[in-house]
């Protein structure tokens, strides 16, 4: 279970009557799916439904893949592709020891990043999971079709029965019919989880296993979260997070979270959180802006402003104890770096003082900082750790009176563009 923890005297200042009073109702919006946008709650009991079937469906095609390819190309953007990115790369790290290669394609549309992407698979027998609810979104449907035309002259068309796999609605959408046409194996993004709820569903759990990572452990962590995080008051950490970021906002003036990590292998938890949130509650004028940045490579940078610039930040850190790996700072009988102060030390010791100062400085300063822990970078705290955010999401948005489940922004940009590129109305 994660363990909230807050910095800062601003935190004494809080007024939690509102929050405390709604606990209950709005606990009761998501546990009986009564609230706006109700039927995308089917990610609060997901995985305890699950059956072994499935879960042993995902871990033998993930099996397969790693057995019979180089590479797996996963076509996806948005809730369609960074949760599997965030799990896999905080799980990892970046420059992991025999690591099954997997290429994130389709949540952009930098020809420049897919040419050199399609470059790179010229020499590889990879495999594809193509990922998208809708089955429609421009970006991963131009990065299918240019990775199914690599294949086709590279394999010719039978290659693709067994090299793609589609992930998808169970009826709906070209990717759906071309999948039951072509014969892809598919797996079902179920109706009632939207996009930056899936992570738990095969969209993050086919890649997730690919990359070697323990799926059972990962169900597991959100398994326990489903029981702890679904106390109906602010005793519960996750609604007591939510309900703290909207007090620092509506009574304090701190309109935008910073997440926090030390390790750039979080970065694209980041990404993750805050498609979850900013998707989630940034609408109707409201809701908080969630940014972030990785220290200390960040205090070079934005340290200043944190420290001393407009007062309107501040910080959720996302605390691990032990890190994925270390080194120890050598001895240099010189010293002409005048870093023998530190010989013997662990890189990793380094680091967390970096991070203690760094904490005291802002928290003391005009920043206030909650500190999110979890025990361990693995699987089940991960998993935990993905379940803890949903809940706090849900609440939040709820408390600021906003349907979390809806996007209708996002509609605006696409519509435009379509009109620029001279999309054929539907009939
Ligand atoms: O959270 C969301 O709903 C979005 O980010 C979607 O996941 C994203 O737009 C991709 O949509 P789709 O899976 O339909 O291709």
């Amino acid at each position: 279970m994660v363990t909230l923890k807050t910095y800062g005297n601003v935190f004494d200042k809080l007024d939690f009557s509102k929050a405390n009073s709604k606990a209950s109702e709005i606990a009761s919006m998501i546990d009986n799916k009564t609230g706006a946008g109700n039927d995308f709650l089917g990610w609060t009991d997901y995985a305890s439904k699950l059956t072994v079937e499935e879960i042993d469906d995902i871990v033998s095609t993930a099996k397969k893949i790693r057995e019979n390819y180089d590479a797996l190309v996963v076509i996806g953007i948005g809730g369609s592709y960074l949760g599997a990115r965030a799990i896999i790369e905080a799980l990892e790290g970046l420059y992991p020891e025999d690591k099954f290669e997997i290429i994130f394609l389709g949540n952009t549309l930098s020809s420049t990043y897919t040419a050199q992407v399609l470059k790179h698979l010229e020499n590889k027998k990879f495999a594809v999971n193509v990922i998208s609810k809708s089955g429609t979104t421009t970006e991963p449907a131009v990065a299918f079709r240019l990775v199914k035309d690599l294949m086709i002259k590279k394999f010719g068309v039978n290659y693709l029965k067994d090299a793609v796999i589609a992930t998808t609605d169970k009826k709906r959408g070209a990717l759906r019919s071309e999948a039951d046409q072509l014969g892809y194996k598919t797996f079902v993004i179920p109706d009632d989880i939207g996009g930056r709820f899936s992570v738990i569903t095969p969209v993050g759990l086919l890649p997730i296993a690919v990359a070697g990572i323990d799926i059972k452990e990962f169900i597991r962590g959100i398994k326990d979260g489903e029981k702890e995080y679904s106390v109906p008051s602010l005793e519960n950490p996750s609604y007591k997070y939510a309900a703290t970021r909207e007090a620092l906002a509506s009574q304090q003036h701190y309109h935008t979270e910073l997440f926090i990590t030390y390790e750039p292998q979080e970065r694209f938890f980041q990404e993750w959180l805050k498609q979850l949130i900013d998707e989630s509650e940034g609408k109707e004028d409201k809701g908080l802006f969630c940014s972030s940045a990785i220290f200390t490579t960040d205090l070079h940078s934005i340290g200043q402003f944190v420290q001393e610039g407009t007062p309107t930040l501040f910080e959720t850190i996302i605390e691990c104890d032990s890190p994925l790996q270390d080194v120890v700072i050598p001895s240099d009988e010189k010293d002409l770096d005048n870093l023998n102060y530190l010989q013997g030390k662990k890189l990793s010791y380094v680091n967390d003082k970096a991070y203690r100062a760094t904490l005291d400085a802002h928290s003391n300063g005009h920043t206030p900082c909650n500190v999110i822990k979890i025990d361990k970078m693995d699987p089940y705290n991960l998993g935990n750790l993905v379940y803890f955010f949903f809940r706090s999401t849900a609440f939040g948005a709820y408390l600021i009176g906003v349907n979390p489940f809806n996007q209708p922004g996002v509609e605006i940009y696409k519509k435009n563009m379509f009109k620029l590129l001279g999309k054929p109305e539907k009939k």
